[in-house]
């Protein structure tokens, strides 16, 4: 046989992997070493700084063209990024609505890409756990083995997902092929005024525009209104539209307030409308023994959007759609490129996961929660929640227990809505007063509370979706709140 040529240019071939495998080896136990140290320590620091300048500066840098020492990287990363974290591990951080991670779960992250899975679907062990891990999901909240779902980045995405089945499903016509434009009556969906803006921008997506979307008045306990939502169905069947969805919250952002899940499905049963519930916040309480109760109702949903990136604490991003009929979910998204046939044998002898969302390439995000549902266990899970659920209402009481502190909303969860009102001052100096001790509690690195408005009234606000979080992280707010409260009201600095 005649000898092939060498191509000159592929003399010196590269590649990404160490030059220095043992180099790279004692370098990544330092890693680890001080990784280790920065989780354990992590109540020692503030919750939040700002940035010095040369930090912003530091980022502004433009594309490196040429290569440096992997250990100068890293000093740099140690210096310029681990300091100035958004705060969301630590023991008081409560703003908004996130989780605050856990070190398996972090190593899952890191296992799962240097397996490098990608999860858009095949024939191998991470697809295998993929599917284990959403079928643990479907039961841990009592939906049937028979159903489908997906991980996704988080909660937006698994909203989405739940709400383009339904409006395929309840559309009467082809919208896969023809479009919104073929729809005959323009749909609506309806969610409580409290409902998360994730809805707004999936509704948005789906081509049905905002107004799709019907925001029902909540009740006194932040609830949707439910006879206001008979009322909103029966005038728009009468103007016209065709009433498709309902979405349910289970746990809403602001306050945490719970729809009553049971009425809605037989609401949606009698009105033949789809229901889906926003369980972002809520949906995973079904495995809490002494909350679950709270949730009933959830198993009977047509797809439901959970979040293992908030109360499993599942490093980011995770989120999981489920969809009660797997064929209307599958429906919904599945192709068939020549390029992604299934084959009898071989990587691609199964199902493509890529078939039940939008992503083609998929992140390998089912390691880092299975990892930390195996180490723990579901059981322990569910104690986290209870224990996050008693901690706000230990909270609400020492608000309540303080002269100038009050709750603006009832406390039904984790989430707890309050704010310093000295008796005598006015709406607009209170809200500037709260809006000052919050920015106050974040500069000084004490603790992390967000703000919102609800039924008019602005207050901070507390969700303690922490599995760091003490009984005495609670006293200090509680004492911390007032004090710069009074300090602000007196107009120190
Ligand atoms: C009730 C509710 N739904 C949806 C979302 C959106 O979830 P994500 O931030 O994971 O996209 C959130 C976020 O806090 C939420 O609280």
């Amino acid at each position: 046989m005649e000898q092939m040529e060498t191509n000159p240019d592929l003399r010196k071939e590269e590649t990404l992997d160490p030059e220095d495998w043992s180099e790279t080896r004692e370098l990544s136990h330092r890693m680890v070493d001080d990784a280790v140290a920065y989780l354990r320590d992590v109540r020692n620091r503030p919750v939040w700084r700002n940035m010095p300048d040369s930090v912003r500066s530091f980022f502004a840098a433009p594309a490196p063209q040429s290569s440096e020492p992997l250990a100068e990287i890293y000093r740099q990363i140690f210096e310029n990024l681990m300091p100035y974290a958004k705060g969301n591990i630590h023991p008081r951080f409560w703003a908004w609505y996130m989780g605050s991670s856990n070190y398996t779960g972090a190593m899952g992250d890191f296992l799962a890409a240097i397996q490098g899975s990608n999860l858009g679907g095949g024939n191998h062990a991470g697809a295998l756990m993929d599917r284990q891990v959403v079928d643990w999901f479907k039961q841990m909240i009592g939906f049937p083995a028979s159903a489908s779902g997906t991980l996704v980045s988080g909660g937006s995405m698994a909203n989405i997902i739940g709400l383009n089945v339904a409006r395929n499903a309840k559309a009467g016509a082809d919208v896969r092929e023809h479009g919104v434009a073929a729809i005959n009556k323009a749909l609506r969906f309806y969610g409580s005024d409290q409902i998360h803006s994730c809805h707004r921008k999936a509704v948005e997506v789906l081509g049905l525009g905002n107004q799709a979307l019907r925001r029902i008045p909540s009740d006194a306990g932040l609830r949707i209104d439910l006879q206001a939502l008979k009322t909103a169905i029966a005038e728009d069947r009468a103007n016209g539209f065709q009433p498709a969805c309902v979405i349910g919250t289970a746990g809403t952002v602001n306050t945490g307030a719970i729809d009553d899940l049971q009425v809605l499905s037989d609401l949606a049963k009698e009105e033949d409308l789809w229901f889906h519930v926003d369980g972002c916040i809520g949906a995973l309480i079904a495995i809490a023994p002494e909350n679950a109760f709270r949730v009933a109702g959830i198993e009977k949903a047509d797809s439901v959007a959970l979040d293992p990136h908030k109360w499993l604490h599942t490093p980011f991003e995770a989120g999981c759609a489920l969809v009660r009929n797997r064929a209307a979910h599958r429906g919904a998204f599945a192709t068939t490129a020549e390029y992604l046939e299934t084959s009898k044998r071989g990587i691609a002898a199964a199902e493509w996961l890529s078939d039940y969302g939008l992503q083609i390439s998929r992140g390998f995000r089912a390691l880092k929660i299975w990892m930390s549902l195996k180490e723990h266990g579901v059981e322990k899970f569910g104690r986290l929640i209870d224990q996050n659920i008693a901690q706000a209402a230990y909270l609400s009481s020492l608000v309540e227990a303080e002269p100038n502190l009050e709750l603006v909303a009832p406390t039904n969860i984790n989430i707890v809505c309050y704010r310093y009102n000295p008796p005598g001052s006015d709406r607009e100096a209170t809200k500037a007063i709260n809006t000052e001790i919050m920015l106050r509690l974040q500069e000084e690195g004490i603790a992390s509370v967000s703000d919102t408005t609800i039924h008019g009234e602005y207050c901070l606000r507390a969700a303690i979706n922490n599995h760091r979080t003490r009984q005495d992280d609670l006293e200090l707010l509680v004492r911390e709140t007032v004090r710069i409260g009074e300090r602000v009201s007196a107009g120190e600095s």
